[in-house]
């Protein structure tokens, strides 16, 4: 099943779920395209399972934290990598690929990391030692109106907003802001990667163009706060999606290009380099 530009822009967080059971065809090419291989820009091979979890239908869901604000969620897209280099981009960029799926077969999405309650779900898919579990979603249909919680959710997260293009793409160098027209026929593929979910909406990507080369070096700008909550991990899940984006975007428009890890990308003092694409054309 393919996922376009309209599908990116469509997905939206989802916290609040309607009852209705998702159709059997629905539910036969989800479940396809999750049980197909998956393999990442980097090499990693995520596993993802569709489970309904036995406290579904209970207590475990109502307990505050993050479940508190999901309402309603039968089913749960749980995914699990092991440990490597790039493991969590790789993670990111299939998982997303799965979420725009869902998306486009008229099922609400939403991704949960780091608070939730990983012991049922790590029971559910066997979860082995070298394995990790980074973050599970719940999907089904969307009610007809949010929960309150879920409203609150979102406005506290400023989740209907994403940064100016100046404020995380540049060119040459960081002082310059890229615009749409130095951007030209990857103006899509940046604004595509722009509207990607991220955890708490922090949007820590940014982009340098090598204008000379054709060249887009991605960097993380990591939040100081999730190094002391052991979540660092989640913003390179956020580069993933990022990527995914960008890619399913360049590729549509008829780009090509390459994903490198260039060791001569710019350096800058308070950005992670993460990886860079090489226009072919
Ligand atoms: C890696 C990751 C982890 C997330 N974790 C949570 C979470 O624990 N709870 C939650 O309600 N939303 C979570 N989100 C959803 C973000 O808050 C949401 O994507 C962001 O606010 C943008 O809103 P949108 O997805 O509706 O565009 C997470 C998103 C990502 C990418």
């Amino acid at each position: 099943m393919k996922v376009s530009s309209e599908t990116i822009k469509k997905r939206i967080s989802c916290r609040t779920y309607s009852d209705r059971p998702v159709e059997d065809k629905v539910l036969k090419a989800l479940t396809a395209s999750i049980n197909a291989v998956h393999i990442g820009p980097f090499g990693n091979s995520p596993v993802f399972k569709l489970i309904t979890p036995v406290s579904a239908t209970n207590q475990e869901l109502k307990k505050p934290g993050t479940y508190g604000i999901i309402k309603n969620a039968r089913m749960f897209l749980v995914g699990t990598i092991k440990n490597a280099r790039m493991a969590m981009e790789d993670y990111g960029y299939c998982k997303e690929i799965l979420i725009l799926q869902a998306t486009a077969l008229g099922l609400g999405t939403c991704w949960l990391g780091g608070t939730f309650k990983a012991s049922e779900f790590a029971q559910a898919v066997d979860l082995q030692e070298d394995q990790i579990l980074p973050t599970v979603s719940p999907i089904g249909y969307p009610a007809e109106e949010r929960s309150l919680t879920e409203k609150i959710m979102r406005r506290v997260a400023g989740s209907d907003h994403r940064k100016p293009w100046s404020d995380i793409f540049f060119a040459d160098d960081f002082a310059t802001p890229l615009t749409r027209g130095q951007a030209g026929k990857y103006s899509e593929a940046l604004e595509n990667l722009r509207l990607a979910p991220s955890a708490s909406n922090k949007q820590p990507w940014r982009l340098l163009l090598d204008t000379a080369k054709n060249t887009f070096h991605f960097y993380l700008s990591r939040a100081t706060g999730y190094k002391f909550l052991g979540l660092v991990f989640l913003q390179d899940i956020d580069m993933g999606i990022a990527i995914s984006h960008f890619e399913i975007t360049a590729r549509e428009q008829g780009l090509i290009g390459k994903w490198q890890v260039n060791t001569n990308a710019p350096k800058e003092k308070s950005l992670d380099y993460i990886v860079s694409w090489q226009s072919e054309i």
